[in-house]
């Protein structure tokens, strides 16, 4: 079996593209199959990963909150197939419930998921929780979320200074610029300027980003030579160089 890798998708402002890139990496780890991919949607009031995937939600965590223990198997039972090795860890379906999941609650589901799972994709709210941060302690590589405008920079940076203050590893931290477009973006050195960190990757704005969540399925599926697709693909491809990330050969 191989380790598990934890990768939470976070932004501080709405909008950003953090479903979207929770999503199509989902997909792009879970490579048709060879690989066993969990995705955990933590944006617990507005959670719209099933959605996005056109799953209609069959169980949820709040699911989770009868459980004494938290096995492999038990979790099993939390989760809503989507495809063969492809399984989503869904948000309560009614927004009211979201106060009933506790922080504790994401520390050990992450402990667990590992077990069962090669990859697990952590999706969240826009804002600080603790959740979010239970998420962000768990995880092995945290994906920062950004579009090139500057409200949304000043926002990352905000995040960065926040995130710095804790004991995790700037090494396993990537910042990936969504809905980039050469004809709007700030030059680089303003970007530079305001983010003060390295760049891992830029995935264009496109429409057909909108188009594939209307369809129901991830554009990095449906198109994997689309250019927001090889974007993703780069991005999966840097992080798996990250030793936490890494992955055996596949499984069967
Ligand atoms: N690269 C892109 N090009 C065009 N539209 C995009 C792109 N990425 C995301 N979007 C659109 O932006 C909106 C917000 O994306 P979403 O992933 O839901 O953001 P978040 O989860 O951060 O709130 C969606 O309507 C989505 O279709
Ligand atoms: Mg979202």
């Amino acid at each position: 079996m191989a380790d598990c890798r934890i990768v939470t998708v976070f932004a501080a402002k709405g909008g950003c593209g953090k479903t979207t890139v929770a999503t199509n990496l989902a997909t792009v780890l879970h490579d048709r199959g060879a690989y066993r991919v969990c995705l955990l949607d933590l944006d617990l009031e507005f959670g719209d990963a099933a959605s996005v995937l056109g799953l209609r939600p069959e169980r949820s965590m709040v699911d989770a909150l009868v459980m004494d223990r938290l096995t492999p198997a038990t979790v099993a039972s939390l989760m809503t197939n989507y495809l063969p090795g492809f399984d989503c860890l869904l948000a309560p379906t009614r927004p009211g419930e979201a106060r009933l999941i506790p922080a504790a609650l994401v520390s050990r589901l992450l402990a667990v998921l590992p077990i069962a799972y090669d990859f697990v994709v952590v999706d969240t709210p826009s804002h600080f929780t603790p959740h979010v941060l239970a998420a962000l302690d768990a995880a092995d590589h945290q994906i920062l979320v950004t579009t090139p405008e500057r409200p949304a920079l000043k926002n990352l940076r905000g995040t960065l200074d926040m995130l710095d203050l804790l004991p995790y590893d700037r090494a396993a931290r990537s910042i990936v610029i969504n809905r980039s477009d050469p004809g709007s973006d700030l030059p680089d050195e303003f970007l530079d300027a305001l983010v003060r960190s390295p760049i891992a990757g830029r995935l264009p704005a496109w429409d057909d980003v909108p188009a594939s969540i209307n369809r129901g399925e991830p554009l990095a599926a449906a198109q994997p030579d689309h250019a927001v697709s090889l974007a993703i693909r780069q991005l999966a491809a840097a992080l798996l160089q990250d030793g936490r990330c890494s992955r055996d050969p596949p499984t069967g």
